[in-house]
């Protein structure tokens, strides 16, 4: 079994409020103060209903020596719990975080960027902006969300970066079109970006369709939004006899686990791919949520990150049902 090896240390709440609808900023005094970068996270040991459990989110902003640090946490109304507990802190609890964390680092020196965060994934996003902007980059930020108050620092964002930000808010001017923005990204551009995986996908495919380097597109996700509400579903190991139920609120990996079967994992987001299990028969659709594999790769449903991809399409008395095998 694969695990991160993070350390982990005490943190005291020192502010939590509302600073956009649904959307908590959570301000934290760590006890290990570590200098913060763009593009970094740290995982917090959540409490859920029945047990303990971890969850990572973007640091939102932070002091300079990293005594403060903020996250941002928008209450997902299929929460899994984590945003549950995190939206009941307040000033003065306390709670085990990692120290900060980097998977989705800002390469200094590409001649241009595009950074792109559909809603509370602009947490990522934001600390690379001002970087950029303080090291004189050529970069635009694109910030899409239903409607203002639902877009947490955009009034913050606009003052600081000015014609460099083009927010798309859906209330008002409708979907935004993938295929412009990415018509506009010059082609020797890198593209960040972090928001809910559907919106990903489709940037995701756009820029493979525009035969771009893969490699200058990088993500951040966290692995919690598909094309299906998460509803129960049956999974079968037959490798180890096994047959489990997964709730709507857990993920298969967990599922797994809670078996007992020994699964690889690393990531936990859907990024990596380590968790891939082979399928062997399916009920019902999968709702792949990650962001691995290609279109191509997720079309003949052969293989999936259970960490993150689940079923759905089952009906009352009968769930979803998939059959794998894990290596
Ligand atoms: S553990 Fe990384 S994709 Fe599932």
């Amino acid at each position: 079994m694969a695990d991160k090896q993070s350390e982990w240390q005490w943190a005291t709440v020192v502010e939590a409020s509302e600073i956009a609808t649904g959307v908590l900023r959570i301000e934290l005094s760590p006890e290990q103060p570590t200098p913060v970068k763009p593009g970094e996270h740290v995982d917090v040991a959540v409490e859920l209903d029945d047990r303990g459990d971890e969850r990572s989110y973007s640091i939102a902003g932070a002091s300079a020596s990293g005594d403060r640090i903020a996250l941002s946490v928008y209450e997902a109304p299929m929460s899994r719990g984590g945003s549950r507990f995190m939206h009941g802190l307040s000033a003065g609890d306390r709670l085990r975080i990692t120290k900060p964390l980097q998977d989705f680092p800002l390469r200094v020196g590409a001649p241009s960027y595009t950074l792109v965060a559909g809603g509370v994934g602009i947490t990522a996003i934001r600390g690379m902006a001002s970087l950029l902007k303080r090291l004189g980059a050529d970069y635009t930020v694109h910030y899409v969300g239903n409607s203002p108050e639902r877009m947490a620092y955009l009034d913050s964002l606009v003052e600081e970066h000015g014609d460099r930000l083009v927010p798309h808010i859906t209330a008002q001017r409708g979907r935004m079109s993938v295929a412009e923005l990415i018509e506009s990204v010059p082609r020797d551009a890198e593209l960040y970006m972090c928001g809910p995986i559907r919106l990903m996908e489709e940037i995701k495919r756009t820029w493979e369709r525009g035969e771009r380097d893969m490699t200058a597109l990088r993500f951040e996700t966290f692995g919690n939004s598909g094309w299906f509400e998460p509803e129960a579903f049956e999974v079968s190991v037959p490798q180890y006899d096994v047959t489990v139920q997964v709730q709507a609120g857990e993920s298969m990996l967990e599922a797994l686990e809670n078996a007992g079967v020994d699964m690889m994992f690393d990531c936990r987001r859907g990024e990596c791919g380590l968790c891939e299990v082979d399928i062997l028969q399916v009920e019902g659709k999968v709702d792949h949520r990650d962001v691995f594999y290609s279109e191509r790769q997720k079309a003949p449903n052969k293989k999936m990150c259970c960490c993150v991809s689940r079923m759905a399409g089952g009906c009352p008395g009968k769930p979803a049902r998939v059959v794998i095998e894990t290596s």
